[in-house]
């Protein structure tokens, strides 16, 4: 009798266990009431114009980033009073440990720079989320912005970087062993800065913000980089400030009261304005020759979008550059990559087989599904041990679905191995950059469409996994004709066969 009861209870109380954890990565992404409040008090403006009220909103938006910014920076000080850089081992708060590890949002970026000009957000640790991410440890992004018509600052890294630009135009000046070399840029590009390379850039556009992704790996600290500037004053700080003047006056054969003004003049902060002459001066470089493929061992940018994408149909495109095709991420053990899911399309199921993607949305709006083994814990392991032994006893992994909104700024993580989809909204394309760490010799298997890994089963394979006759797998796994992408869930239909149709 209490078996009875118990067995039929269990159903209910799954049901029960998924809508919590769906309800909590939803309620991750969906609005706090003083963001809704803002912005409502700017739609109810009746003097605003269209524009004035868009404005409004992002600035509602901006004055709740920086809040949500502040208040963890004070719950991380307040934690424990010491530094990121003394907390690389790995640790991370209870409070940090949520439903969704996976997925970041805006308030997980942190200012590095912050002027009138422009920013550079750099996203929080990994590992410093969830032990679920250690094996990102010493992965960093971070995106910068700039104005058009501004200089970003000269500076050197302590870390290896590759940089995707995902709006704009710029031009990118590296600063080699007694040369320098500059390269305009423009959205699709891809480039490597060596870790060390003093590297400094310009927004050369008119009208448009310039936009670069990047991944850092540190060469020093694991999980931790700095920049260093030389050229400088009081902000950007010049690091020639650190030294002695006598040791400055000695090198620099220049008099104590020369250098002081010299680096006490810069107060701009590290994005700043530049005028129309100094602009065109700064963006004058003969097109770079090694643009057009093959790449060879060119040190320049490449655009990834020139290449054919490795996966094309009307359901979406994606761009692929892997590190047999370019040397510059070879090393770095890099692919890089760019999906334009169509709008009421989705990517995937698949997993990587070796490789680890960080994917960060640049535009549209949807949501991805994946697999987790390893937040299934709370829920379905209950019935393990005890019970009768009339009752099957289940050894092996349970899944959770991990769910989560995505919307432009948005950054998820699928590890290795992890079956994922990713769903594009009915009203725009979403647009996803990936990098994708541990590349080298990585497969992407297909779950479904016309190469999906159940196809190439024997047919008693088949038989035994399922527990079914092969004929039914196969009429199953057969459906899909299309690679990669296919069209999403929203709005299809199926026929008492369970045959999708539009
Ligand atoms: C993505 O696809 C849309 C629609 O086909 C297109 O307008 C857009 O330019 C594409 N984006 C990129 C970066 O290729």
């Amino acid at each position: 009798m209490t078996i009875m009861a118990l067995k039929a209870k269990a159903p209910l109380v799954i049901l029960l266990l998924s809508l919590f954890v769906i309800c909590a990565s939803l309620a991750l992404a969906t609005q706090d009431p003083e963001l809704k409040q803002c912005k409502h008090q700017c739609r109810h403006q009746r003097q605003f114009d269209e524009q004035q009220q868009e404005e409004c909103e992002r600035r509602c938006e901006e004055y709740h980033r920086e809040k949500k910014e502040r208040e963890r920076a004070e719950r991380r000080r307040g934690q424990e009073g010491s530094s990121e850089s003394e907390r690389y081992e790995g640790e991370e708060s209870e409070e940090e440990e949520e439903t969704n590890p996976y997925l970041f949002e805006d308030e997980h970026f942190e200012s590095r720079v912050r002027t009138e000009e422009g920013t550079d957000k750099i996203l929080e640790k990994f590992s410093r989320r969830s032990k679920l991410l250690r094996g990102l440890e010493n992965y960093r992004v971070a995106i910068l912005e700039a104005n058009p018509h501004t200089f970003v600052a000269p500076a050197h890294f302590d870390a290896e970087i590759v940089l995707f630009v995902a709006k704009g135009r710029g031009t990118i000046t590296l600063v080699r062993e007694e040369k320098r070399e500059s390269f305009n840029v423009e959205h699709g590009d891809i480039m490597r800065v060596p870790a060390g390379t003093p590297v400094y850039m310009i927004n050369r556009d008119n009208n448009e913000k310039l936009c670069v992704v990047k991944i850092l790996q540190p060469v020093f600290l694991p999980g931790h980089f700095e920049a260093f500037h030389g050229a400088g004053g009081e902000d950007p700080e010049s690091f020639y400030r650190a030294f002695s003047l006598e040791i400055l006056e000695a090198a620099l054969r220049t008099r104590r009261d020369e250098l002081e003004r010299l680096f006490g003049k810069q107060r701009q902060g590290a994005i700043m304005k530049a005028s129309k002459e100094q602009i065109r001066s700064l963006s004058e470089q003969e097109e770079f020759p090694a643009r057009i493929w093959p790449f060879g061992d060119s040190s320049g940018p490449f655009n990834l979008f020139r290449r054919r994408p490795s996966q094309s149909n009307q359901f979406g495109r994606l761009y692929e550059a892997h590190p047999n095709d370019f040397k510059q991420l070879q090393d770095l053990d890099l692919i890089v990559s760019f999906a334009n899911i169509t709008k009421g399309s989705m990517a995937g199921p698949y997993y990587n087989s070796r490789a680890t993607k960080i994917s960060v949305v640049l535009d549209g709006e949807g949501y991805f599904e994946m697999a987790s083994p390893h937040l299934s814990s709370a829920g379905s392991r209950r019935h393990r041990g005890g019970g009768g032994f009339s009752e099957r006893r289940k050894v092996g992994p349970t899944y959770q679905k991990v769910s989560g909104r995505l919307r432009r700024g948005v950054v998820f993580v699928t590890p290795a191995g992890h079956p994922v989809a990713v769903v594009a909204s009915r009203h725009n394309n979403l647009q996803v950059l990936c990098f994708e760490v541990n590349a080298q010799g990585n497969i992407r298997f297909p779950l479904a469409g016309k190469r999906n890994i159940v196809n190439d089963f024997e047919k008693e394979a088949k038989e035994l996994a399922f527990n079914s006759p092969a004929r039914e797998v196969e009429r199953i796994f057969r459906n899909q004709d299309e690679e990669f992408f296919f069209p999403g869930p929203n709005g299809q239909r199926h026929d008492e066969r369970g045959r999708a149709f539009e």
